[in-house]
């Protein structure tokens, strides 16, 4: 969503800023700004609708001085991208300027209110009322004057703050929204991302909801929301600045493509030994008590779910459930005893799954997250022992790939641990499966390999209007993120079905110059599937096909385009085919022009309902 960042030091405030800003234009923005203080505490606002470019651009005809600013890039939500919407938004009097992720719910009864007291409104924001309200409440002491604006900001917020009475410090504050602060020698940093931190350094403070930060050239306090001071606990980020960057490949999402072997092997590492489940926080005991699992998470962090529930079924036989968390927040769902919530998420920051996490809590549910972004809201709601990183590294294209492999992959290690301590699962078929997790980070270097007929595949098809995937049992669930992967980037109009399904409507749309593309894995099921991609060419439509190498000769006959993957076990079978599948979407964006990276319309990491 929109990006934050904030310096403090001796160098030129608006290098760093954009520097930083620059980093975080990954999370997709449609307008950008920086506001910059001298020693004087004189406060000068730049900001622009459009790219960083453009920011530049004004930043050179319009220098601004000072080593203290906060930058914003706005990903337009109460009003229009426009030069007067984007951040940062500054009081009447123009001394108190502020940056600001999430939504203020309560804007408009702010907005009367300030106006009642002669606040003139110069944006359609919600973060101008939260200017405006500093700045009546402003009592000497910036720090006291937000901690009583907690009490008077209803909504999500992550802000970054300069006050021209205070100019030798930069605040911050946090709620529901993320924010990292740093600093090193004479230097502090904000932002709502780590890798804007990165070039600067690798530890960190992940604020804490209603902490307020304090930056200042001797460096950082955190206050409570009781006024206390707390000691800031500093995190090590293990990324470097280079694997946040784009290492020579296009695009992000075909480095993170690229990285998926890696990543996969970071998940397994750890967990590598069986029979040792240290690393599952759920005792034998726990685990055989379990009555049932709730799985709740959004978009491919879902889909990734959807899998997880096949395999907790089927080798735990652990009854599951999939929610959407948009839906599960909302449903009052029951909760008995001897129940586990499953949180997934990428980014540990999505709005309805932490809505989610802290509902099922409420409830009485033990929870389990499993998280990529290490320090994350998430994280520290489920509570770091009951957290389960996948370490794929930072993702930062929009479409989500490594995280998928990985979440998928976590999920299979859950549902053995699970099947092996419920006694479901016999320990040489355990033993099976671990031999094949080991070996799928070089199974899954090798359908990378597939990139070149990919991109073939696409420069034909990429004319196409509408694509269906299908697939039956796991395939199903592949399919679904196949499909979203393919819509995300590239536009299309793309829908998964359950092939056993087409029958039932959707056939009624096939005809010549459709194209459906069948995940074919799993031998249990092949006959099935043969059969559906009979009817399917019989109706004209065109078929890609992705199976093991060993359905191959079967699958052949029936596809016009056939994409071979390595053999492996059918629990694994589904993962490696997402990564031609994932090439597949990434080609087609690439032929049809699209922005992959930053998607339209998308964000990567959605902190707002
Ligand atoms: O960070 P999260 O895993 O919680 O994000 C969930 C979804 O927003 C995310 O997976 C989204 O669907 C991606 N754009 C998919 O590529």
């Amino acid at each position: 969503m929109c990006g934050i960042v904030g310096y403090i030091g001796p160098k030129k405030a608006a290098d760093v800023l954009v520097n930083g800003l620059e980093r975080l234009s990954y999370r997709g923005y449609d307008s950008a700004g920086v506001a910059v203080m001298d020693e004087k505490g004189r406060l000068a606002v730049r900001k622009t609708k459009g790219k960083l470019e453009q920011l530049k651009r004004l930043l050179e005809e319009s220098p601004v001085d000072g080593c203290t600013g906060i930058g914003h890039t706005r990903w337009a939500t109460h009003g229009e991208p426009s030069d007067l919407n984007a951040h940062p938004h500054t009081d009447v009097k123009g001394g108190i300027a502020v940056v600001h992720n999430g939504i203020i719910e309560n804007h408009e009864a702010l907005r009367k209110h300030l106006e009642g007291c002669g606040a003139v409104f110069a944006s359609q924001t919600d973060t101008e009322v939260i200017a405006h309200l500093l700045n009546e409440l402003y009592d000497g002491d910036m720090l006291h004057t937000l901690l009583r604006a907690q009490g008077m900001l209803q909504g999500s917020y992550a802000i970054g703050v300069l006050c021209d009475r205070e100019p030798d410090q930069l605040f911050c504050m946090r709620c529901d929204s993320p924010l990292v602060a740093a600093c090193r020698e004479g230097e502090g940093f904000l932002a709502s991302d780590v890798p804007a931190l990165l070039s600067h350094t690798r530890d960190v403070v992940f604020l804490q909801d209603r902490q307020v930060g304090v930056l200042s050239r001797q460096g950082l306090r955190v206050i409570d929301e009781y006024g206390q001071a707390c000691e800031p606990s500093f995190f090590h980020v293990e990324w470097d600045q280079s694997s946040a960057e784009k290492g020579g490949f296009a695009h992000y999402m075909l480095k993170e493509i690229h990285e998926q072997p890696t990543a996969l092997q970071n998940t397994f590492a750890p967990r590598s030994r069986l029979g040792d489940f240290q690393w599952l926080p759920l005792s034998e005991d726990t685990a055989c008590r379990l009555r049932r699992i709730t799985i709740v998470a959004c978009g491919t962090a879902y889909h990734a779910g959807v899998m997880g529930k096949y395999a907790l079924e089927q080798l735990a036989r652990i009854p599951t459930e999939v929610d959407i968390a948009s839906e599960y927040r909302y449903r009052q769902p029951p909760v008995g005893e001897n129940e586990l919530l499953i949180a997934i998420s990428q980014s540990g920051e999505t709005a309805d799954t932490l809505a989610a996490l802290r509902e099922a809590k409420r409830r009485g549910a033990s929870v389990l997250a499993i998280c990529n972004a290490v320090g994350s809201t998430i994280t520290r709601e489920a509570g770091e022992e009951n957290t389960l990183y996948t370490y794929a590294g930072p993702e930062i294209a929009v479409a989500s790939t490594k995280a998928y492999v990985t979440q998928t992959e976590m999920m299979i290690m859950i549902a053995v641990a699970l099947g092996v301590m419920r006694n479901t699962l016999s320990m040489e078929r355990a033993e099976a499966l671990y031999q094949s997790l080991r070996e799928l980070p070089s199974k899954a270097a090798d359908t990378l390999g597939l990139e070149g007929r990919l991109q073939q595949i696409a420069s034909r098809m990429s004319s196409r209007k509408h694509v269906f995937f299908v697939g039956r049992s796991v395939d199903y669930a592949l399919s679904m993120e196949a499909a979203l992967k393919l819509k995300e980037v590239s536009y299309l109009f793309s829908e998964a079905y359950a092939a056993g399904e087409l029958k039932h409507g959707p056939i009624a749309l096939l005809k010549p110059g459709r194209l459906v593309v069948a995940c074919v894995t799993q031998p249990r099921v092949l006959e099935k599937m043969l059969a559906n991609l009979q009817e399917v060419r019989a109706r004209g439509a065109e078929v890609l096909a992705v199976c093991p190498d060993a359905l191959a000769q079967q699958v052949r006959p029936q596809a016009d385009e056939l994409i071979v993957i390595p053999d492996t076990d059918e629990w694994l079978a589904p993962l490696l085919a997402a990564i031609p599948l994932q090439l597949f979407a990434y080609c087609m964006a690439v032929a049809r022009g699209c922005d992959v990276d930053q998607p339209r319309n998308l964000a990567k990491s959605v902190t707002v309902e």
